[in-house]
């Protein structure tokens, strides 16, 4: 997919946001949410997560103390940066996947000055408040905005191949997709970097039952609200009839698959209309909304391989509640 507009620069003082708009599709919305709430396990797609709400809620998570994947992936690029900087070397054109309020990354762009960063999301304001912020605290640093869905395949909108090529995946966010997705996802990237690009990827690690489901339950309810939020946009974007009282946030740990599930859990008896059509609920029936899958270092770093990388280092926390892999595509 190509953008299909010129570049729209955003100037902003002295700071400039080349933005690319490849209009991520909300046309299939309606199709998408239909066909899941079809389903004998009733699913809505994680993408719904992230309108503006959502990424304000999302934001929260982050903050949260049970939620610790955050701010221990934040130590981490704060402890090893600059390990991390001098293996993907300087001047790079660095591309960041679902970059969201680009937090991660300021961490690292004083030790890593990169002559090109390429923020990539799906929320376009969000991605725009942040990117034109970003640009103004590194006024060397050129910044391309691109809004798009990453999981779905695009074309860098720079063709540039004068710099190495990184790519910066943090927050486990290769932990919401399948095992196979996320080993296909992986070839993607690898694809759109070329041979020698190294990929920085946080993946949070397997631990004891407790702490990974008090992150996804936290008491203040912000990741109740989060899950509730999807039920909301249907409503509202779809004309759902959702009651939001008859639904409620449940999310644990699946030993067997290794990974946290989010449902929103149906507390009685009850029919809901979305866009025309009726789907009837259980008591205890679920809409199955997102999986987070955790990984042992050699598992992930196994998965990583089959996509074509060869693992170049891992750093972990003292607690190993985390791990950040820089791998190599090998080509
Ligand atoms: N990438 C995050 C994770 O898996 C996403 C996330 C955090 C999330 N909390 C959530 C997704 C609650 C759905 C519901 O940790």
């Amino acid at each position: 997919m190509r953008a299909n507009k010129a570049a729209i620069d955003r100037d902003t003082g002295d700071a400039r946001v080349h933005f690319h708009d490849f209009h991520p599709a909300p046309a299939d919305l309606r199709a998408e949410v239909l066909s899941g709430l079809a389903l004998k396990q009733k699913r809505l797609s994680p993408k719904l997560f992230y309108d503006a709400r959502g990424s304000k809620l999302f934001d929260r998570i982050c903050e949260l103390p049970e939620y610790y994947p955050t701010r221990t992936e934040i130590g981490i690029l704060e402890r090893d940066g600059a390990e991390m900087a001098a293996l993907l070397g300087r001047d790079a054109l660095l591309l960041e996947l679902g970059s969201g309020s680009s937090k991660k990354i300021r961490v690292l762009l004083s030790a890593l000055r990169p002559a090109v960063y390429m923020p990539v999301d799906i929320s376009r304001e969000h991605l725009l408040e942040s990117a034109e912020s970003l640009a103004a605290a590194f006024p060397d640093l050129d910044v391309h905005a691109v809004c798009a869905d990453y999981s779905v395949p695009f074309e860098l909108p720079v063709d540039d191949h004068d710099h190495p090529r990184a790519a910066f995946f943090p927050g486990s966010s290769i932990g919401n997709f399948e095992p196979a997705e996320a080993e296909r996802f992986l070839k993607r990237v690898a694809g759109i970097l070329g041979p020698g690009a190294r990929l920085l990827i946080g993946v949070d690690l397997v631990k004891e039952r407790r702490t990974l489901e008090a992150a996804y339950n936290d008491a203040a309810g912000v990741t109740a609200a989060f899950n509730l939020n999807l039920l909301e946009r249907v409503n509202r974007e779809l004309g759902g009839t959702f009651d939001l009282d008859g639904f409620r946030h449940e999310a644990f740990f699946n030993e067997t698959d290794s990974r946290i599930e989010m449902h929103l859990m149906s507390t009685r008896a009850q029919t809901v209309e979305v866009a025309g059509e009726r789907f009837a609920f259980a008591e205890g029936e679920s809409i199955h909304t997102e999986c987070s899958y955790k990984y042992s270092i050699e598992r992930f770093q196994a998965l990583a391989g089959r996509a074509g990388y060869e693992p170049e280092r891992v750093w972990t926390d003292p607690r190993s509640l985390f791990s950040v892999h820089c791998l190599v595509f090998a080509g």
